[in-house]
């Protein structure tokens, strides 16, 4: 039998409870498909700050590194907020995705027809939508240097960040992409600000050429695409993007799939192990209500099987897992619609698991 090494990372907030369910989600679909999972749990984020006093412990990033596959819940939450940026949780997120060297953040939205009523937008409007944005995840204006605190000509104390890029960081993206994009419907547009911006020079031109002349590649300004995917989402298909424009769209794209409870993602880029999250946040607000949606974190799941370890019929299981109790009605509250039994995140844990049994 195979047997995979997990570090597991509940962070914070809804972590922890979204966490549970998608680890017995994956012992039993293991278990299925003759695979046995080595989960070793590691602390991040305001967890680690609490226990040891920085959010990203040197033995949390080893464990990780020396893993398979890193499974992430999500940090943050009220508790740490007032700590300076160099100290709070999210400090931890990002030195992890740097450590690890997980360059391309894929998130996929796509519109089960289920939760279409769950959605802001119009039925014929987000119906048919199947996204996947590619984010730039460890550079940028998140990592770029200089940065922090000074005083400008006027003695007024100001805040500063740079949004860098080297040009073989761009080109390493854009292969993703272009990558991508050939396994979906050969269509990626790069999404910048490069009328204003130095940064964001159209530098995927020249690879889209060279390397990709079969992908039809198109270029579109931010501020027009977070219009546009709202506008008429099914124009898209794969985006690539720098770390914060991606950050902002992928939360956009969320709510055409009815929820940022439902969206997962996979940081991918180096031959190690890759690190998969939901991409939302450790949502403080219903943190120990059990209102949270698991859904995120179980797809999260289902594409590290998939795109670490190349399971694609244990993956699959997961999601059509998913499938088959959305078709059943079943919703926690983000995604509740009417006519649909609202449950909470431990009852959804419970579902799921009676139908991969059924399975
Ligand atoms: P958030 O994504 O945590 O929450 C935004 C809203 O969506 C909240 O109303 C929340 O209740 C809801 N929500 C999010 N996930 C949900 C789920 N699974 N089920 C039901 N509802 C859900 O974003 P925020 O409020 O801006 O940030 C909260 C904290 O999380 C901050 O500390 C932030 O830095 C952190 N954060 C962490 C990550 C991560 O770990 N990857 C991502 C985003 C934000
Ligand atoms: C995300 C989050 C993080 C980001 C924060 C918490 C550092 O918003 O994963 O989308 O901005 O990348
Ligand atoms: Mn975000």
């Amino acid at each position: 039998s195979k047997n995979y090494n997990i570090t597991l990372l509940p962070g914070d907030g809804i972590g922890p409870e979204i966490m549970a369910v998608a680890k017995t989600c994956l012992v039993e679909v293991g278990s299925q498909h003759d695979i046995a999972f080595d989960f070793t749990e590691a602390l991040v984020g305001g967890a680690a700050i609490d226990a040891t006093g920085i959010p990203l412990p040197p033995e949390t990033l080893a464990t990780c590194q020396a893993s398979d596959a890193v499974l992430l819940a999500a940090i943050g939450g009220y508790k740490w907020d007032t700590l300076p940026a160099e100290q709070r949780p999210e400090q931890g997120l990002l030195g992890l995705r740097a450590g690890l060297g997980v360059f391309a953040n894929l998130r996929p939205a796509n519109i089960l027809p289920q939760l279409i009523d769950a959605s802001s937008l119009k039925r014929e409007v987000v119906e048919g939508t199947d996204i996947m944005v590619i984010r730039r995840l460890i550079g940028g204006i998140y990592f770029g240097k200089p940065k922090g605190f000074g005083v400008d000509d006027a003695g007024n104390k100001t805040g500063f960040n740079t949004m860098i890029y080297s040009v073989p960081e761009i080109e390493r993206i854009a292969r993703v992409g272009f990558e991508t994009a050939k396994k979906r419907s050969n269509r990626l547009c790069s999404v910048e600000k490069s009328n204003v911006l130095e940064v964001s020079q159209a530098l995927v031109t020249r690879i889209g050429a060279e390397e990709y002349p079969d992908v039809e590649l198109s270029h579109m300004y931010v501020d027009n695409a977070a219009m546009q995917i709202i506008r008429a989402p099914t124009q898209f298909d794969t985006i690539v993007t720098g770390n914060i424009f991606g950050d902002i769209l992928s939360d956009a794209a969320s709510m055409l799939t009815g929820s940022i409870g439902m969206l997962p993602s996979a940081a991918v880029g180096s031959d190690g192990p890759g690190l998969f999250e939901p991409v939302h946040g450790s949502a403080p607000d219903i943190a120990g209500t059990d209102k949270a949606n698991p859904l995120a974190q179980v797809l999260s799941a289902a594409m590290m099987l998939r795109y670490q370890f190349g399971e694609e019929e244990a993956a699959a299981k997961l999601e059509k897992a998913v499938n088959d109790l959305l078709d059943d009605g079943y919703r926690t509250g983000d995604i509740m619609s009417e006519g649909c039994t609202q449950v909470g995140c431990t009852k959804m844990g419970e579902i799921l698991m009676a139908k991969l049994k059924a399975a």
